[in-house]
């Protein structure tokens, strides 16, 4: 882990009162406060070493959540939302101590229109449950953020997770209408709409979505469907360099193609992958997973042509999944590629910068450089036709932190160079937060500050998040 200094927690008096306070509002068997199950609620997938909170509150209603925020607004200690614990910045981390407000007991899928192609949920269900529960109706609701079976559809909100189908349906954003959402002050607000268009006042359901859990607390939200697509085809295109897979990236989207998905590993996800008994070509130093959705007979056009593209870019192989079970075992070796690259070394980080996609490439060779140059193993993968790839760095000396956060500075410096940005998908959350003022201006920085400031006031929704700590310019 990276060295860094911890944030100020309440006073124990002020514990007490907030424990006090929420054994009250919610009755004793919605509050957690010994230390050792609080431990269940400290971390999450990121680098953030995790905090154990000093309470946690197992709120089941939108009544319960205004209560458990009154109970920290009158103890004055911080309040922190929390799904399933699966986001990659550090977001649903306590990292003030405090109160975590858990919405994982509020697993209502409410309502599934299938004329309006609408659904309501509360913000607990687990992603993959309602998958299955759409896709049960003919429907399709493409965000996955490749964490399906674990993550919950209120942290998707939250951190406006993305995934592999975004490069053809977008990220969670596009699929949000409208939220339920409560205030620190206890305001519980309908954003947003159920209808398919509408432009009414500003676009507080925009705010809300990827605002990290610092602005409000989300109690339902209304999503948008879409029919189910009749078929699928999943193409493995091998190369000899993660540099010729970029290119071909490039190529296929300057063909007009647009697949469902296009993820690209270079050697070291490879190396996962075959660790995980996924037999893959030996020759192939770097791989392109392309998923085409669609009738049979677009499907056929767009693979010959996905195939032409790969051809012309100096592919050794490309390859169509024969079933569904190769198919399913492709992904399930993508979707096991952050775990197994966390069991490739004892200290991981996992970036998801973004890059134009014509500077892809250019964002590969960068990061062999870094590598080479800070001593410090790294790979990557991701969604490389959104130009958003996870670059990771591995390593096991602890005297290699240094190294990493040199690494990490070279990084974020060369995709801003590019006119990138350090987040497609995982949120700034704690890990990125000293690196915002990289990207963005002094001013935009203020003035997303003051915003923050009107949600809350006195700053206990999850604090510490997304802003740096000592104001613009410390990078
Ligand atoms: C993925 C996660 C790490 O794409 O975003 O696997
Ligand atoms: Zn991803």
């Amino acid at each position: 882990m990276l060295r860094r200094p911890p944030f100020p927690r309440p006073s124990a008096a002020a514990v007490d009162k907030a424990r006090l306070l929420l054994d009250r509002a919610l009755g004793p068997s919605k509050v957690i406060t010994s230390p050792d199950a609080c431990l269940n609620y400290a971390g999450d997938e990121s680098d953030q070493d995790p905090v154990t909170p000093d309470a946690v509150a197992l709120v089941s209603s939108a009544d319960d959540v205004a209560r458990a925020l009154a109970a920290a607004s009158e103890a004055e200690v911080p309040i922190v939302p929390r799904g399933a614990g699966s986001g990659k910045s550090g977001g649903a981390v306590p990292v003030g101590g405090g109160i975590v407000l858990a919405t994982i007991g509020m697993k209502s899928i409410k309502e599934i229109d299938r004329e309006e192609l609408v659904a309501v949920v509360e913000p607990g269900v687990i992603l993959g449950d309602f998958h299955a529960a759409v896709e049960a109706e003919g429907l399709f609701y493409p965000p996955d953020p490749n964490s399906l079976k674990m993550c919950a559809i209120g942290g998707n909100i939250a951190e406006n997770a993305g995934g592999p189908r975004a490069f053809k349906y977008g990220v969670t954003r596009e699929y949000v209408l409208g939220l339920e959402a409560t205030l620190m002050d206890g305001t519980r607000l309908r954003t947003g709409r159920r209808t398919v268009k509408g432009v009414t006042g500003y676009d507080v359901t925009s705010l809300l979505v990827g605002s990290e859990g610092t602005l409000a607390v989300f109690t339902e939200a209304t999503l948008q469907l879409i029919p189910k697509p009749p078929g699928v085809v999943t193409l493995l295109a091998l190369f000899d360099t993660a540099f010729s897979s970029g290119r071909a990236v490039s190529a296929i989207i300057a063909a007009g193609l647009v697949p469902r998905c296009l993820e690209l590993l270079d050697a070291g996800a490879l190396e996962a992958v075959r660790a995980r008994g996924v037999p893959v070509d030996a020759r192939a130093g770097a791989l392109l997973l392309i998923e085409i959705d669609g009738d049979a007979a677009s499907c056929e056009a767009a693979m010959e042509r996905i195939g032409e593209a790969c051809v012309s870019q100096g592919a050794l192989d490309v390859l169509a999944a024969q079933d569904k079970a190769q198919r399913d075992r492709l992904w399930e070796a993508r979707r096991a590629l952050s775990p197994a690259t966390r069991a490739m070394a004892r200290f991981k980080i996992s970036e998801d910068v973004v890059v134009p996609r014509t500077r892809l490439p250019d964002l590969l060779t960068e990061v062999g450089r870094i590598s080479e140059e800070t001593g410090v193993r790294m790979l990557s993968y991701g969604h490389a036709g959104d130009g958003n790839l996870h670059v990771n760095f591995l390593w096991n000396d602890p005297d290699q932190g240094p190294a990493v956060e040199k690494g990490l500075d070279r990084l974020f410096r060369a995709v801003i160079g590019m006119r990138g940005t350090l987040s497609g998908e995982h949120g700034i959350g704690t890990s990125k937060a000293e690196f915002l003022p990289l990207e963005q201006s002094a001013e935009l920085i203020d003035l997303q500050r003051r915003i923050k400031t009107v949600f809350d006031p006195r700053g206990l929704l999850n604090p510490h998040k997304i802003f740096p700590r000592r104001g613009h310019g410390v990078c």
